[in-house]
């Protein structure tokens, strides 16, 4: 018996990849895990959260646990929509889909909008999961470069017409991630979404915005807003998620969208909501002043943020850059000429530090292009361990180099 043959081609090709979660391996006790792109761990609302619980299940006692659910549950995506009003994106009926997270939406958004080996555009890098959910759809993953900026529209643009006077087929999809960027930290100009709506409309395509970060702007007033506010035409499929300012363990994200792309993503979920995780959200939303809530994590983050690239000025030697965001959870390293990122790991990991090497961040042989580059995140230490972390991998560097 081989049961291999009974897989799917779509099974098969899966499995030809590496393993989801190749880039986070197994770490050795007491390394510093500047990998680990986290919320810090006092930041999830523990005790809010328990109280928001024993509220709920003494107010509706069985009913957020069945397949039904309760009305604490039927108020989330209510709460979501004055959420997203908030950041100038009003949502219309039929507009909104409440996902298992910001990821399960990028799946169904994959699975509603992508033709089997169609090519979709990202930036490269680009977040590492969102390539291991679009490989299951396709091998064209197109990538186009990110610079301080965000992606570099002009470099999308010039490619669009090349692949269109050659013949080629266009992307129907681009996914970006355009403020405070995984994993470069870098925030699209204003300009630039302008630029890229404008791009959206004369080749026809849709704009997938993973804006997972867009509330941990360190300074808000001076943050671009979201494609999906600018977006007049009904280009953007904006996702959102609780993971980067509640908890990641509720797996509450959600898409909002043209009403046929979300009905078609609702299709595809059916009824595989979580009742409880869904109600417990809705409670505790309706206890917690949200605003304040990320004033103070803004705050706990620009700290973060202020003290990785101290310790970078400080600790690593010439020849190193790293990109300094203004909002989100990330710093890209780039390590001098002739250093790999991936050779260095052992090294780095020997001397009592984690990062995830840029390859991880690229598709196909593209990940070359990540060599020299390293994601660091200041989201899940305290500040003495991010100086530490700093110090180790800056000791590697200097051995390797
Ligand atoms: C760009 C981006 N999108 C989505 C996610 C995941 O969101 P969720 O936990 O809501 O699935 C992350 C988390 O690391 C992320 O960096």
């Amino acid at each position: 018996m081989h049961p291999q043959r009974f897989l799917s081609p779509a099974a098969r090709l899966a499995l030809a990849y590496p393993p989801p979660g190749a880039w986070m391996p197994p770490l050795p006790p007491g390394v510093v895990r500047l990998s680990a792109g986290y919320p810090f761990p006092e930041s999830v609302p523990v005790a809010d959260l328990a109280a928001a619980l024993e509220a709920l299940l003494a107010e509706e006692a069985d009913a957020p646990l069945h397949y039904l659910g309760s009305r604490a549950m039927a108020a989330l995506p209510g709460l979501i929509r004055q959420r997203l009003a908030q950041r100038g994106i009003p949502v219309g009926e039929g507009e909104l889909l409440v996902t298992s997270g910001a990821c399960q939406a990028i799946d169904l958004a994959a699975r509603a909008l992508i033709a089997p080996g169609a090519p979709v555009a990202v930036e490269a890098p680009t977040y590492m999961e969102a390539l291991e959910i679009f490989r299951n759809y396709t091998d064209a993953i197109l990538g186009y470069p990110v610079d301080r900026e965000g992606l570099v529209v002009e470099a999308l643009a010039e490619d669009l017409r090349r692949r269109r006077t050659a013949g080629k087929a266009l992307p129907r999809l681009l996914y970006t991630i355009p403020s405070f960027q995984n994993p470069t930290g870098a925030t699209l100009s204003l300009e630039r979404r302008r630029r890229l709506l404008a791009l959206a409309e004369e080749y026809d395509f849709l704009i997938l915005e993973d804006d997972a970060y867009g509330e941990l702007a360190f300074d808000p007033q001076a943050a671009p807003p979201p494609l999906k506010a600018l977006d007049t035409r009904g280009r953007v499929v904006y996702l959102g998620s609780l993971s980067k300012v509640v908890a990641p363990g509720l797996r509450i994200g959600w898409a909002a969208g043209p009403e046929p792309v979300i009905r078609a993503m609702a299709v595809f979920k059916k009824d595989l909501d979580h009742p409880l995780a869904w109600a417990l959200t809705a409670r505790y939303l309706q206890g917690t002043d949200l605003p304040a809530r990320l004033a103070w994590l803004r705050q706990r983050y620009r700290e973060r943020r202020n003290v990785l690239l101290g310790a970078l000025a400080r600790e690593m030697p010439a020849g190193v850059t790293w990109t300094e965001p203004a909002g989100g959870y990330f710093v890209w390293v780039s390590l001098p000429p002739g250093l790999d990122s991936e050779k260095l790991l052992p090294a780095a990991l020997a001397a009592g530090v984690a990062y995830v090497p840029g390859r991880h961040f690229y598709f196909g042989p593209a990940a070359a292009q990540g060599a020299r580059h390293l994601r660091l995140s200041f989201s899940y230490l305290p500040p003495a361990e991010l100086e530490r972390g700093v110090a180790a991998l800056a000791r590697a560097v200097r051995a390797a180099g």
